[in-house]
């Protein structure tokens, strides 16, 4: 295994942007693993299938286009939800818990380590990565910052809604019976409520760089 962070936390917290930077002060490889979960339900959707039917959706985890993880398309609430769907069904956990495992052990490019942010990385992907990160913060902050990030697409919506769909959102993560969203015991808590980018990466350094460096000497000495 390389040295690994782990960034686990709720929807719109900021868990990407800050795995982002973390990977790059680090040069470590990063993973969106929340990507998978949204092309295999952006493949279900394309197939006119249901993302909460395990044969759909295993057809659409087999369809994966991973060239299509930049792909604004994956981004929107309709395939954020049904990726949520998909999520909730074990033998897709399955079929991209494998995938996911194989870039932690051999993150592309012989870096020596990965950054990858979801839901379960740091209780179920990688229980024994190197410094683990739960990002969270009130969910009418969230909904505030997705609508300034969707006004700044050109994209409408109203505020009120949006903290539905993420009250929504973190009630299906939380309570499924498989692999559901919830902060692992040794993970640090960054709470990201009154912290702009700037600060909260401030605090995510400080919360990891110890134990990181303590892993990259490590490695160093063999
Ligand atoms: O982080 P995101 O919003 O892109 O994730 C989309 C959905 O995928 C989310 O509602 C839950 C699911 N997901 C998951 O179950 N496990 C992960 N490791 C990442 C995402």
């Amino acid at each position: 295994m390389s040295v690994v962070i782990a960034v686990d936390g709720t929807a719109a917290s900021g868990k990407g942007t800050l795995a982002k930077r973390l990977a790059r002060h680090f040069g470590f490889a990063h993973m969106d693993s929340g990507a998978l979960y949204r092309l295999t339900a952006l493949a279900v959707l394309d197939n006119g299938g249901d993302p909460s039917r395990e044969a759909d959706a295993l057809k659409g985890a087999r369809a994966i286009d991973l060239s299509r993880a930049g792909d604004p398309a994956i981004r929107t609430d309709i395939v954020g939800s049904a990726a949520s769907q998909v999520a909730a069904i074990p033998a897709i956990r399955a079929a991209l818990h494998d995938f996911q495992l194989a870039f932690l052990v051999k993150p592309p490019g012989g870096s020596p380590g990965a950054v990858m942010d979801g839901r379960d990385i740091g209780t179920v992907i990688a229980p024994n990565a190197t410094a683990k990160l739960f990002v969270d913060a009130a969910p009418e902050v969230r909904a505030h910052r997705r609508w300034l990030e969707l006004r700044g697409m050109g994209i409408n919506r109203d505020e009120g809604e949006l903290l539905n769909e993420i009250r929504a959102r973190d009630h299906a993560d939380r309570t499924r019976t498989i692999s559901p969203l919830k902060q692992a015991f040794d993970a640090a808590l960054l709470d990201t409520t009154s912290l702009g980018i700037e600060p909260a990466f401030a605090a995510a350094l400080h919360l990891v760089s110890a134990k990181v460096e303590s892993a990259l000497k490590d490695r160093q000495r063999g």
